[in-house]
């Protein structure tokens, strides 16, 4: 399903991704934990082309693209289609309303016609949890109420997968459960979804897989209760044992 060859990202002189390798089959979650600046972010970012790989491989859901060659523009839109992403700051637009936040995308992208665009979102809003809030302004909504605005936006683009980076570190603790449940309904439905989170209890829970990055390399990767009980390598170790 999603396939990560070789992935290398230089910003200027700096090496921030160094060789990544990675599969996800379909239907899975796979949960990257890793301390700050390991390149987490960017990772997700290149699978979403938000930024270009300087090189490797990535294949989702049959369509590849090897950054060793020149890729032509027309793949890149095609292919950042097929991810959705979710944002730690949510990112959406103040001056539109949810339901308006969650039809954009649809109606400019996809082109599609305004009224099955707003039936999918007020559908995904409700699927949310937020029928009640359609009409409502960001600045009018709680994070976790905006974040999964955020999600039901991303879902609205109907993405082979979902990539959420951090999707509940800006929110205050009380509003973070309502997110991740979203998020496990979503996993239980068979979404393959990659996420990058410190809520522990959640990569316990729902991943099917953990991994574990460190200095832009994959470290190890492992069922989260190997990797939580009995980790295989120092690094892991070591980074468990100062957050936990
Ligand atoms: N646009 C950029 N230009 C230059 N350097 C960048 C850029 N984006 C990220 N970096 C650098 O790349 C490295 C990895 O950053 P990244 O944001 O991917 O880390 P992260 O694992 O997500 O960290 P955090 O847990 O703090 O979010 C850092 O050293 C960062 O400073
Ligand atoms: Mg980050």
């Amino acid at each position: 399903m999603i396939s990560i060859q070789g992935l290398t990202k230089q910003f200027g002189g700096l090496e921030v991704l160094k060789g990544i390798n990675l599969q996800v089959d379909r239907g899975k979650v796979v949960v990257i934990i890793g301390p700050s600046g390991s390149g987490k972010t960017t990772m997700l970012r290149c699978l979403n082309i938000l930024e270009t790989p300087t090189k490797g491989i990535l294949t989702i859901a049959g369509q590849t693209l090897d950054f060793s060659k020149n890729v032509p523009k027309k793949n890149i839109t095609a292919f950042r289609r097929l991810t959705g992403m979710v944002f730690q700051n949510y990112h959406l637009f103040p001056h539109k309303t949810a339901l308006e936040n969650v039809m954009e995308g649809p109606i400019i992208v996809k082109r599609e016609d305004k009224a099955t665009a707003r039936k999918r979102a007020e559908a995904l809003l409700e699927k949310v949890g937020l029928r009640d809030k359609l009409d409502s302004y960001p600045s009018q909504l709680s994070g976790g109420q905006q974040q999964r605005v955020g999600i039901a936006r991303a879902l609205a683009m109907e993405p082979e997968v979902m990539l959420f980076d951090e999707p509940t570190s800006a929110l205050d603790p009380e509003l973070v459960g309502e997110v991740l449940k979203v998020m496990k309904d979503l996993a239980q439905e068979g979404m393959t979804m990659i996420v990058v989170t410190h809520e522990m209890r959640f990569a316990r829970e729902v991943a099917d897989e953990v991994i574990f990055m460190d200095d832009g390399v994959v470290v190890e990767r492992n069922q989260p209760e190997v990797i939580f009980s009995r980790p295989q390598k120092e690094r892991t170790k070591k980074f468990l044992h100062m957050i936990m």
